[in-house]
């Protein structure tokens, strides 16, 4: 072993020498109210029902997401994302439950508006939790899922919404056009202000499975309904697509384009960061979260450790915002590395 000092010109770990040196070169810092916290909501009251494939999430009947938004509120994470727990009873062909004035997502909305009245509220637009097929659209008795019959309702369902008191109404069916028409439609009922999150590179996923499990909403019914979302949500081979979607979303008026899943889709948000100007939110879906807690649960990676790598690389990536189940777990370690 020699020991001769190398003649290195540039040594790029001079700059990682301390924590202090570290700090100062760090390129991506992600703050507690750049999360949204997404919630499922189910009827009744002081009712806690635990997702089993979701460590650490449970459907919450109304008083008691109150008083999770207030927790959140507190550790600053002030964006909720709330998707109703629709009742058996109420799935039906026709979705119409979406369009009930008092339907469990409108209630839950209007109790959080006025409990917490400067709180973002986003809600789900998209005809799937109240499906009995479980499709994100009107399902022809063919099998198809019919675009503009679906836009027609959920742009009802969005003007319901911010009646409601929703901040935000976010759009996660990826039927062509429904952007505009949304817009439209919140225009002429006087909802100017209210913002519309698109989302814009929606991938036919398999990492959403244990969200459609917490809301029992996967596609199913009879034999020619198709099982998947495919004719509808991006293929995951596909990246150019997402800037054709972006670039007619932003056209048709949205304030925030999002992809979704996150991880799997870092290259998306980086190029859609490249070609657009408006915020991006990227959602971290319910597989990835139940990856990371699996994981934990066996003891084979550092949970947290890993959920706040996941979490800075979605937001390197160029994302502004996040949606993720561990919104909480990283508010609370924000606090207390702030606080040492
Ligand atoms: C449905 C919707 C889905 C998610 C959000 N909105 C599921 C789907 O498209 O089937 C998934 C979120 C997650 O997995 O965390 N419109």
């Amino acid at each position: 072993m020699t020991h001769d000092t190398l003649n290195i010109n540039r040594r790029p770990r001079r700059l990682r020498r301390t924590p202090a040196l570290r700090a100062l070169v760090r390129e991506t810092t992600l703050r507690p109210d750049q999360l949204i916290l997404p919630m499922f909501i189910c009827e009744g009251s002081d009712r806690r029902v635990p997702i089993e494939t979701m460590p650490g999430c449970d459907r919450l009947s109304i008083d008691l997401a109150i008083n999770l938004c207030r927790e959140a509120v507190d550790l600053g994470v002030a964006s909720f994302a709330i998707f109703p727990v629709v009742e058996d009873h109420l799935k039906t062909l026709d979705a119409v439950e979406a369009l009930n004035p008092d339907s469990l997502n409108c209630r839950v909305v209007r109790a959080l508006r006025e409990a917490l009245p400067n709180a973002t509220l986003i809600t789900d637009i998209a005809l799937d939790p109240y499906s009995s097929l479980g499709h994100d659209g009107l399902v022809s008795p063919e099998g198809e899922i019919l675009n503009d019959e679906t836009v027609h309702v959920l742009r009802d369902m969005a003007v319901l919404h911010a009646d409601a008191g929703a901040t935000i109404v976010a759009p996660s069916d990826m039927m062509d056009g429904r952007i505009g028409a949304i817009r439209d439609r919140l225009d002429d009922a006087g909802h100017q202000n209210v913002l519309i999150m698109s989302y814009c590179a929606k991938y036919a996923s398999s990492f959403y499975g244990p969200f459609r499990q917490a809301l029992d909403s996967a596609p199913a019914g009879a034999a020619n309904v198709p099982r998947d979302k495919k004719t509808y949500q991006m293929d995951p081979s596909n990246a150019r697509e997402a800037l054709v979607e972006a670039a007619l979303d932003t056209a048709e008026g949205a304030d925030f384009l999002m992809v979704k899943p996150a991880l799997a889709y870092l290259d998306i948000i980086h190029r859609i960061r490249a070609a657009s100007e408006l915020p991006i939110a990227a959602y971290q879906v319910s597989g990835e979260y139940a990856m990371i807690k699996a994981a934990d649960e066996r003891g084979w990676i550092d949970g947290n450790a890993c959920m706040i790598e996941s979490l800075t690389a979605i937001r390197r990536a160029g994302a502004d915002c996040i949606l993720t189940y561990a919104a909480l777990d990283y508010a609370r370690w924000w606090r207390d590395v702030s606080a040492s």
